[in-house]
């Protein structure tokens, strides 16, 4: 077991990376000369690390891999994992069982571990779990075909380096179960934030902005391609920074959401996450100006009380979350909001548990993504606070946001009933060929009958005739 590059230490610059990849690129050539190699990955955890995988798909794609659905065909299994709760630590464990008996009845396949878990445990991984061939931190995916190499001779890999500069600016993703119509795209990697609950910091390193020019031209490539919405994504979108080195010239988030919307009015642009220390006014009144760019924020509050957001070091308390509302409200009066909400997080009492319910009815979210605080090692808060609240509180205290936000949801749905949208088409529905989905401008999916000639990717005016607190359900007018 070693790591491939044991000479460098701490930083890896993008350049050394890059000639990794040049010089391994021979050997795999002929590989693929030999009758070509199937990979098999599967995603967990954000939409970054999904967008990752992509990026992973081309980089071996260059080597001769090609991607396949079914694992039982793969010379490579790859599973890019998620370390942020302990229960996405878990589904990883699961599946990595079933890989083994794969491995067990076709001995030469190789599995690596891609993402947070490989970049949390690091060679620990190897020791904890025999069957893993390769260890990859997500700011080391150039170095796979090398690592890969490594393993077929019989070694096991490692390479958790993380960067201060790579953001895989020029490998065009290969778009991985795709529906042609909707694509994410990167735009910063890392997080600078050190909200005390979290392990990105740890996972993912420091901050770093991708050269605007870049984004902009994989906006225009989708959209040549057929795709109609692009969503940009980074851990804290409104700290987006990038300056040419050559002329000093700034770009910053508000800066890139307008030269993503100047691509094409039937580009639509979406972004996520937005952090509510540092979403501007400048922000939201360029989304205003563009009709193409949605009308929807995802503005993580986290927690409702002010002790517990301190607590958390998320930098900002309720009223200035209220106030980050009430600015979207005047400037963006369609606009909806939606959240991440953690219960239970140290020492969170009743009453704060209250503050939490009370916001989600104030902020009037169209939906949230909600957990229960799972104490993360190495964190702030491991490290400084007591996970003291019983597993079965936090668990009530979440069924009990759960409840209020689907309330919340219906009401916001039911809201929408009699109006009409403009609908990006993306598909059949889930539940009936008979009819279409696609989301209007507030991230709403909504389903409504087909029409003949209408396709994926047109747009579409759909009036409202129902609504679940999930779905809004419609028909063409
Ligand atoms: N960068 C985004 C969030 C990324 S993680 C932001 O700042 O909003 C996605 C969500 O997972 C977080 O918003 C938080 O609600 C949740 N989360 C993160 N760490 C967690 C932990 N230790 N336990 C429970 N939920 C957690
Ligand atoms: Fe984690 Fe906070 Fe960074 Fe979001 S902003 S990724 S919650 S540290
Ligand atoms: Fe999980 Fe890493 Fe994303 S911990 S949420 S996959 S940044």
């Amino acid at each position: 077991m070693y790591d491939s590059n044991p000479t460098l230490e701490g930083i890896k610059t993008m350049d050394e990376s890059k000639q990794g990849s040049v010089l391994f690129k021979e050997h795999w050539q002929e590989t693929l000369a030999l009758g070509g190699k199937r990979f098999y990955i599967e995603s967990y955890g954000c939409q970054m690390n999904f967008s990752d995988s992509e990026i992973v798909a081309s980089i071996l794609n260059e080597v001769g891999y090609s991607p396949t659905r079914n694992v039982e065909e793969s010379d490579l299994i790859l599973i890019n994992t998620c370390s942020i709760r302990e229960k996405a630590e878990d589904t990883v464990r699961k599946r990595l069982r079933f890989f083994e008996t794969i491995k067990n009845q076709r001995p030469g396949t190789v599995v690596g571990v891609l993402g947070c878990m490989a970049e949390r445990l690091k060679k620990k991984f190897l020791e904890e779990e025999k069957l893993v061939d390769i260890v990859v931190g997500p700011d080391a995916y150039r170095d796979l075909p090398n690592l890969i190499g490594g393993a077929e001779d019989g070694n096991r890999m490692v390479n958790v380096l993380l960067s201060r500069e790579e953001t895989y600016a020029d490998i065009s993703p290969v778009r991985l179960e795709s529906n042609g119509i909707t694509a994410f795209i990167s735009i910063m990697r890392g997080c600078d934030n050190m909200c005390s609950f979290c392990v990105v910091p740890f996972t993912r390193g420091r901050e770093r902005s991708r050269d605007p020019f870049s984004i902009v031209a994989e906006a225009t490539n989708l959209f040549e391609n057929g795709y109609r919405e692009v969503t940009l994504l980074g851990q804290n979108v409104d700290s987006y920074k990038w300056e040419n080195p050559e002329t000093g010239e700034r770009v910053n988030f508000a800066n890139l959401l307008e030269m993503t919307a100047l691509v094409h009015p039937n580009l639509r642009v979406r972004f996520s996450t937005s952090h509510p220390k540092d979403m501007t006014d400048e922000v939201l009144h360029i989304m205003a100006k563009y009709e193409n760019i949605c009308k929807y924020i995802h503005l993580p509050v986290q927690s409702g009380n002010s002790r517990v957001l301190e607590m958390m070091n998320r930098t900002y308390d309720r009223p200035w979350y209220e106030d980050r509302i009430r600015a979207i409200r005047a400037i963006l009066p369609d606009a909806a909001v939606s959240s991440d909400i953690i219960t239970g997080f140290c020492s969170e009492t009743e009453e704060e548990h209250q503050d939490t319910l009370s916001i989600v009815e104030w902020a009037n979210f169209s939906m949230s993504y909600m957990f229960f605080y799972s104490e993360r090692p190495g964190t702030l808060a491991a490290r400084k606070y007591t996970d003291d609240i019983p597993e079965e509180v936090k668990k009530r205290r979440l069924q009990e946001i759960i409840r209020l936000q689907n309330a919340v949801s219906l009401r916001h749905n039911q809201a929408d009933i009699g109006k009409t949208f403009k609908v990006l088409v993306e598909g059949n529905s889930r539940k009936s060929d008979l009819d279409f989905c696609g989301r209007n401008t507030q991230n709403k999916m909504v389903v409504f009958p087909k029409k003949e000639g209408l396709k994926p990717g047109d747009y579409v005016m759909v009036r409202v005739k129902d609504a679940t607190s999930a779905t809004l359900l419609g028909e063409i007018v």
